[in-house]
């Protein structure tokens, strides 16, 4: 019987530092058996990580009675229930840093492929059409401002590649910070002053849909959103909507409400540049992810404490 399970497949570099260190390891996708492999797996597990179908919730945790910490894999951990893993004094780790350069290089991929329609320029030329004359003029990213959702890590990287390609950049988030972008008390308003808004804040009850037709409808038909946070925080039939009507120009989505299921409305809009959530996926950052996901368990067995605790559950 296991120490730790993981949840969900993970980079292999996650059982390979806890073997080294002794850990054992059991994963959860092979046990079959469904809830009754769960709850053997449970007898003896102290550790989860990973997520569960997407999700580890009070119903799983349930199943593990001697679980004390749940390392997530990823900074955003909305995929777990903290309220129900604190109300158990369990610890939840995420990834914090060892991703926020990779997913702002995401986040400029897509400004760019957005605005100036590069996959769309690249389709033109793969469907032969470069013969008959070149590809439409685009937008530009000349003289344009950002409008950044969550000047967390990742939106505070986001700003200072914004500022090196000579953009503006103003933010919105839950309070004023020592930066030198102007700050927006609220999202519509943040919308109304810049041409390309920017989603990196974190999914919460609070921030639910947040990005909504009143906020489309104030980024403009000019306006251009990029999401790299997560698909709730998009009302995306509001945002379908605004995408066909053109009351906005364009969007550049890594992530999806429903992912990896795909609304057929946007794979049929020419106006939208889809990504199949991989803000993070670089081969280094992964390993990155993986080795603190590792890092996180192998200190936690060791009695030293987590490394990366999320605030809303001990510290450990
Ligand atoms: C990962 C992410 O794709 O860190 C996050 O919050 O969304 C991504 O880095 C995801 O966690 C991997 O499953």
């Amino acid at each position: 019987m296991s120490d730790i399970v993981l949840l969900s497949p993970l980079v292999p570099i996650v059982e390979k530092t806890l073997s080294d260190h002794g850990l054992s390891t059991a994963r959860a996708w092979e046990v079959g058996d469904g809830d009754a492999g769960l709850v053997r797996l449970g007898q003896t597990a102290r550790a989860l990580a990973g997520t569960y179908g997407g999700r580890v919730d009070a119903t799983l945790l349930a199943r593990f009675p001697k679980v004390e910490i749940v390392a997530v894999f990823g900074v955003g951990y909305d995929s777990v229930d903290v309220r129900a893993a604190a109300a158990r004094g369990i610890v939840v780790t995420n990834t914090p840093d060892v991703l926020t350069e990779e997913v702002a290089d995401t986040a400029m991929g897509l400004l760019l492929c957005t605005v100036r329609e590069l996959p769309q320029a690249e389709r033109y030329l793969r469907e032969g059409k470069w013969e008959r004359g070149p590809f439409r003029l685009t937008d530009t990213l000349r003289n344009k401002s950002v409008g950044i959702f969550g000047l967390g890590r990742i939106g505070r990287a986001v700003a200072k590649r914004c500022e090196a390609f000579g953009l503006r950049v103003a933010y919105h988030g839950r309070a004023p910070q020592q930066v030198p972008y102007a700050y927006y008390p609220s999202l519509v308003a943040l919308a109304r002053e810049v041409d390309i808004l920017v989603v990196a804040a974190p999914a919460t009850a609070e921030t639910k849909n947040a990005v909504n037709a009143d906020v489309l409808a104030a980024l403009g038909p000019g306006g251009v959103l990029v999401n790299i946070a997560r698909g709730s925080l998009v009302d995306e039939q509001a945002l379908i909507h605004a995408l066909a009507s053109r009351s906005i120009h364009a969007a550049g989505l890594d992530v999806l409400a429903n992912e990896p299921h795909v609304p057929e409305e946007l794979l049929a809009m020419d106006n939208v540049v889809l990504l199949p959530h991989v803000g993070s996926a670089s081969i280094a950052t992964r390993d990155a992810m993986g080795k603190l996901v590792a890092d996180n368990l192998v200190s936690w067995f060791a009695g030293r404490g987590a490394i990366t605790p999320v605030p809303e559950t001990p510290s450990g």
